[in-house]
């Protein structure tokens, strides 16, 4: 029985691992690895962005970033990536200040 126990605990406890591994998401630093000729700002959202941001940048739970760069400058961009607002989470401890300064960069130019 204690033994049963132990194993279920186990079970859980690789499980909440696994789980956290997943969205802890430090796989996005390999930038060394420039893949499939796309660069590294388009490779971090689509890991991390597209999901609420959408593939074309359209929108989806979060706003349309198409045309960002004409309302908010490159600081104001890194800022909200950085410390989030509202329903955007913060990036500060996921990505590197190079890759919020590159994702930064790439959204001032989308106007
Ligand atoms: C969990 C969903 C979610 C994810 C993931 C997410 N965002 Fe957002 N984002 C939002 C929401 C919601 C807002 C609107 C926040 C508000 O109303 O103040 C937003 C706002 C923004 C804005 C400001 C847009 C504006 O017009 O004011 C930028 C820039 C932005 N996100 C960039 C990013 C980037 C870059 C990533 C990936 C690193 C990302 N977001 C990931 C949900 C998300």
């Amino acid at each position: 029985m204690i033994r049963l126990k132990h194993g279920f605990v186990a079970c859980l406890l690789a499980g909440v691992l696994l789980l956290s591994a997943c969205s802890g998401g430090s796989s996005a630093t390999n930038s060394g690895n420039p893949n499939a000729g796309q660069s590294d700002d388009q490779l971090i959202y689509k890991k991390k962005c597209i999901s609420c941001h959408g593939v074309d940048l359209q929108g989806r739970a979060g706003p349309s970033l198409q045309n960002v760069g004409s309302q908010l400058t490159e600081e104001e961009i890194y800022s909200i990536i950085a410390n989030g607002r509202k329903g955007m989470p913060k990036f500060e401890k996921r990505l590197s200040e190079e890759e919020l300064r590159s994702v930064a960069r790439w959204l001032s130019e989308m106007k």
